[in-house]
């Protein structure tokens, strides 16, 4: 059905979007990562990103990915997420075409963000999150492609 479809003229194809990866929240990597290595799945080294206080490890899964994130400190996010909620889903990853147009235009559409600004992670790569209250209650980070 295409009746409900919109889409801003500038806006590009679906096809240039994917789900980057799903961020699950965990106590332990070590214990996490099992049910992935038992389904023969191979599990990325352990990295650790100091800035947001988290050790985590990439499992691919076809043209997608899971993080699996284990806080390195109390004040880390995905501590508190454990704390308040327990373990599990955390972030819907999103990479999309252009990402500086895109938290242009979520802003210019009052959108909320997690961080005034795109930040920049392990190996480069840029990202921002977007506030779950704007986003149907999920936390959803978008990635520059
Ligand atoms: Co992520």
């Amino acid at each position: 059905m295409n009746s409900g479809r919109t889409r801003a003229s500038a806006a590009p194809e679906d096809s240039m979007f994917q789900i980057d990866h799903l961020g699950i929240a965990v106590k332990s990597l070590a214990a996490a990562k099992a049910i992935y290595e038992k389904l023969g799945l191979s599990v990325s080294p352990e990295e650790t990103v100091e800035q947001e206080q988290v050790r985590m490890v990439m499992v691919p899964v076809g043209e997608s990915r899971l993080e699996l994130l284990e806080a390195t400190s109390e004040n880390s996010a995905i501590a508190k997420f454990i704390a308040k909620r327990g373990e599990g889903l955390h972030h819907v990853c999103l990479k999309v075409p252009d990402l500086p147009a895109a938290v242009e235009r979520l802003k210019k559409d009052g959108v909320r963000l997690v961080s005034e600004d795109v930040k920049t992670g392990a190996g480069g790569h840029r990202y921002v999150f977007v506030h779950p209250e704007s986003a149907g209650g999920v936390l959803l980070e978008l990635v520059q492609a």
